[in-house]
């Protein structure tokens, strides 16, 4: 083990899924970010192809990662510590910009650092301003929902660095449950974003679609059921998507339900464990509807809420050199190299 540093400059890489991306971090601040996204990759395929993620980040890690050095204004000489990845994620796509990161990190003689990804999403909310800064005496305990394409869970933050998870979809993730009832529809992949869109003038009253899980008393999620509530309701009206008002009205509709569990769920969670504050992040807190709604009933509950800016809520290495960064500063040892990937890594759940 090396011994504990306070790094002036870090570097860090995120290849869970389908982002290359690459971050230099300094005392907090966000210098660079640089994201490329293979979504047009995948969309012929209607979602990620891990074979095809793997290889394409093999091929984007120099270029972003020569780009946020030349962006952060320094040469890889000026890095104190190198942060990747390191579960949970696509096996292959993690093992690309792990191994990178290392490697980088050994040839410079310096600590590296493998992060959690839904750990860093725990943080990103705490990142705001242009340029991002992180901002962690503004942090309280605090309830975090991420609600992404592959996962949807809820956290209790007890303090920094100190969670435990409440629940989780037994199914579909909520980002999932949007690209499967868009691509039902009839819509490019992701459909999320799609939907949100057509959404703003629809009507979310329009058709009634179940609202999975809601009544029970539980922190789990479900999301499988409402995707084939779309799909049977879509073999009975096979020409509603036809009419773009009625597209509209369905997308509102399909969107509120899962808005209206993702909220509910959350605010009652929060009430419970007596939470003063909600956090959000992910892919689907983009989402429009769920930004609006979170902000609404986190006011009527006199709750704080956080959500992470719209470039820190889809995957970036900002937030995993962020928080490698503070773990760093807080005694962290870098990690040995001979370290690997964890692409299952569980955050700690409740007993
Ligand atoms: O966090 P992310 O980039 O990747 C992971 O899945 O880890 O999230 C991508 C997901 C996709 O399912 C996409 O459809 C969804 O986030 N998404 C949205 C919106 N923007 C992205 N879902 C609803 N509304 C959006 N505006
Ligand atoms: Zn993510």
């Amino acid at each position: 083990m090396r011994e504990a540093v306070l790094p002036t400059m870090l570097l860090a890489l995120e290849t869970s899924c389908d982002e290359t991306s690459a971050a230099v971090i300094h005392d907090g601040r966000v210098l660079s970010s640089v994201v490329s996204s293979q979504i047009r990759l995948h969309a012929e395929y209607g979602g990620v192809v891990p074979e095809l993620a793997a290889r394409e980040h093999l091929r984007n890690l120099q270029p972003v990662t020569r780009a946020a050095l030349h962006e952060a204004g320094i040469a890889a000489g000026q890095l104190d510590a190198v942060a990747a990845t390191r579960g949970p994620g696509l096996p292959s796509a993690l093992m690309a910009g792990f191994k990178a990161a290392q490697a980088m990190a050994f040839a410079l003689h310096k600590p590296f650092l493998g992060i959690h990804h839904h750990e860093a999403h725990l943080y990103s909310p705490w990142i705001s301003g242009k340029p991002p800064v992180a901002d962690f005496t503004a942090f309280q305990p605090n309830l975090s929902l991420i609600v992404s394409g592959g996962h949807t869970m809820l956290v209790h933050v007890e303090a920094e660095q100190q969670h435990r998870v409440l629940g989780a979809t037994i199914d579909d993730a909520a980002g999932e449950c949007f690209d499967k009832t868009g691509k039902l529809i009839g819509l490019p992949y992701p459909a999320g974003p799609e939907i949100d869109k057509l959404a703003e003038q629809g009507n979310p009253k329009a058709f009634d679609f179940p609202r999975p899980l809601l009544s029970d008393p539980g922190d789990d999620f479900s999301f499988s059921g409402l995707k084939t509530s779309v799909r049977y309701f879509l073999r009975d009206h096979p020409q509603l998507p036809d009419d773009p008002q009625q597209l509209r009205d369905l997308c509102a509709s399909v969107q509120s339900a899962i808005v209206e569990v993702l909220v509910k769920k959350t605010i009652r969670a929060a009430k419970r464990l007596r939470v003063g504050c909600i956090t959000a992040s992910g892919g689907v807190t983009c989402n429009r509807a769920l930004r609006r709604e979170l902000a609404s009933t986190c006011g009527k509950n006199r709750l704080t809420l956080r959500l992470a800016e719209r470039e820190l809520c889809t995957d970036n290495a900002a937030m995993i050199g962020i928080l490698a960064e503070r773990k760093l500063q807080r005694g962290a040892a870098g990690g040995a190299f001979e370290e690997d990937i964890l692409p299952g890594w569980q955050l700690a759940h409740d007993l």
